[in-house]
């Protein structure tokens, strides 16, 4: 594995790569990786000539009262482990070589960004949307993998694939989940061993509404009933527990529609995210 940090030698070595006829498989990241990041280096393995992982806590996503600073950093591990997983190379810039002193061009989302993270983290999918015009430009991908963790996510880079005409097949991939259900994340390190504990209840809560709705509940009294569940469950402040259409993010207003229930709970010096997506040609209820 070939671990480059500028962005014009990348861009030559990967010119030469696509001229030997090799299709490039992208997964974007922020690194501290952990199996759900593998996961998408796995799936990028099975269907691309080369894989290209990405490691950049990019700036431009993270508001000015989040953490930025505390995201768990370690390069040495995700270098091991993302040449273990099988990706042909680590790009690993530094906020200088992407963005100079400043940005001077950045992107901004007009939909899908009013609800769920959009709407607590103003800004944050503007970051995101920018970070990622960037890296497909620079590495120009015939696919880029995503994890459905981060559901609203893929839903606005289809956006931007769409938008913007990159000729990217974009790739979602399942959540990968500790054996008590809790999705994981980078940034489960960073829970007390308290919060730890009852974060397996955010998972819990998601399942328990999927099979409300499943069995015929609306989907507004299969939340009402996971938010109780979630107030008595757990101390962190809940900062939304919401279904929404899929992947539209609006209002359910069709019962044969693909729904996403999705949760975000802040802890001391973590907001945790995780969703379930209901998917069904039966009309429920
Ligand atoms: P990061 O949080 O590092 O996540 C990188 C990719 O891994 C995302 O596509 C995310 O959805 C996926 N992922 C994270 N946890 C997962 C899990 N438990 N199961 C499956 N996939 C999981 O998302 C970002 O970085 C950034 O916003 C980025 C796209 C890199 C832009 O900066």
């Amino acid at each position: 594995m070939k671990i480059v940090n500028r962005i014009d030698e990348l861009r030559t070595m990967l010119t030469e790569e696509k001229a030997n006829g090799k299709t490039i498989g992208f997964v974007p990241t922020m690194g501290y990786l952990h199996e759900g990041h593998l996961s998408l280096i796995h799936e990028a393995r099975k269907e691309n000539g080369i894989v290209v992982i990405s490691i950049f806590v990019n700036p431009l996503q993270f508001g000015p009262d989040e953490d930025f600073d505390q995201y768990p950093r370690n390069i040495e591990r995700d270098e091991a482990l993302a040449r273990e997983a099988g990706a042909d190379y680590l790009f690993y810039p530094t906020v200088a070589e992407m963005y100079g002193e400043r940005p001077t061009v950045t992107v901004k989302v007009h939909e899908r960004t009013d609800c769920l993270c959009g709407k607590s983290r103003p800004g944050h999918f503007d970051g995101v949307a920018t970070v990622l015009t960037k890296l497909f430009n620079i590495i120009g991908p015939a696919r880029a993998y995503f994890g459905l963790k981060d559901a609203q996510q893929v839903a606005i880079v289809e956006g931007l694939i769409h938008d913007f005409n990159f000729p990217i097949e974009l790739v979602g991939v399942e959540i990968k989940r500790e054996e008590d259900g809790l999705a994981l994340s980078s940034r489960n390190v960073n829970l007390t061993s308290d919060e730890r504990a009852e974060a397996v209840h955010i998972s819990r809560c998601l399942f328990k509404i999927k099979e409300a709705i499943d069995s015929g509940m609306t989907p507004e009294a299969a939340i009402a009933e996971g938010r109780g569940y979630l107030h008595s469950h757990t101390a962190g402040t809940i900062d939304y527990l919401e279904a929404l259409s899929y992947p539209e993010l609006k209002p359910i207003t069709d019962v044969r529609e693909a729904i996403i229930v999705a949760a975000a709970v802040q802890y001391s010096k973590v907001r945790l995210i995780d969703n379930v997506i209901i998917k069904t040609e039966q009309p429920r209820g």
